[in-house]
């Protein structure tokens, strides 16, 4: 059992965080490749490691991940308007894209230089895997994107998915990870041998694993991504 003390630790991920700084210097699932399907389509929210971010593509195809309020007196990018490579607020107009850069301050004077000294909270991202994968941590730290096999299966064979769970994510990891839980349970569902239901791949040592099953329930606030792959 752990302590209280112990036990805060664990469950708390935001920024200075002892897990919210070990979790940042992963790659993270963030959210699914088709909830932004189209350049200069609506931003979409969401809070990951305990941050209220804004992702949005850009009207080149790239995916940018903020800090969802605006820097200057902190309206909701995500009502802004995406357009001509930026993310625009519904305030003042200042306009950043897709690193976090303000390029364009319109109620400033011609020649004004306010836009270049402004940024916006930016994060890299990653495409893999039909997921948008997020790195929230140092930039000198960026580790190289991991090179599983199974981001590059194709034609079914691999199906990327989101499950909204409304629980820390400590309890979704534990949920999940229980090693005995196939043997002793799954194991005994009632006709699973007759109908040849393969349960391998979540389990167990020793058995040939059809459907290995990657789950990432790193994010916090019940968020758990994660993909289904067939072998
Ligand atoms: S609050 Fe965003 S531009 Fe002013």
């Amino acid at each position: 059992m752990l302590s209280r003390e112990d036990n805060e630790i664990l469950v708390r991920v935001g920024p200075g965080t002892a897990m919210g700084n070990l979790m940042r210097r992963f790659w993270l699932p963030a959210l699914l490749e088709s909830e932004l399907p189209d350049n200069d389509g609506t931003p979409v929210r969401i809070r990951l490691l305990g941050e209220d971010l804004v992702a949005f593509r850009d009207s080149l195809g790239r995916i940018g991940l903020l800090e969802e309020h605006c820097p200057h007196r902190r309206s909701s990018l995500a009502l802004g308007a995406n357009e001509d490579c930026g993310l625009r607020c519904l305030y003042h107009g200042w306009k950043f894209d897709v690193n976090g850069q303000c390029v364009d301050t319109p109620a400033e004077p011609e020649g004004a230089t306010l836009a270049k000294a402004m940024r916006a909270k930016a994060y890299a991202t990653h495409v893999a895997g039909g997921m948008i994968w997020a790195y929230m941590g140092p930039a000198e730290e960026k580790p190289p994107f991991p090179d599983f096999p199974w981001l590059s299966m194709t034609g079914g064979h691999s199906v990327p998915f989101k499950l909204l769970e409304d629980c820390n994510y400590a309890q979704a990891v534990e949920g999940t990870s229980i090693p005995p839980m196939p043997a002793c349970c799954i194991a005994k569902i009632p006709g699973r041998r007759k109908q040849n239901i393969p349960m391998k791949g979540i389990s167990a040592r020793g058995s040939r694993s059809t459907i290995p099953i990657m789950a990432f329930a790193i994010a916090p606030f019940g968020m758990t991504r994660g993909f289904v792959t067939r072998a």
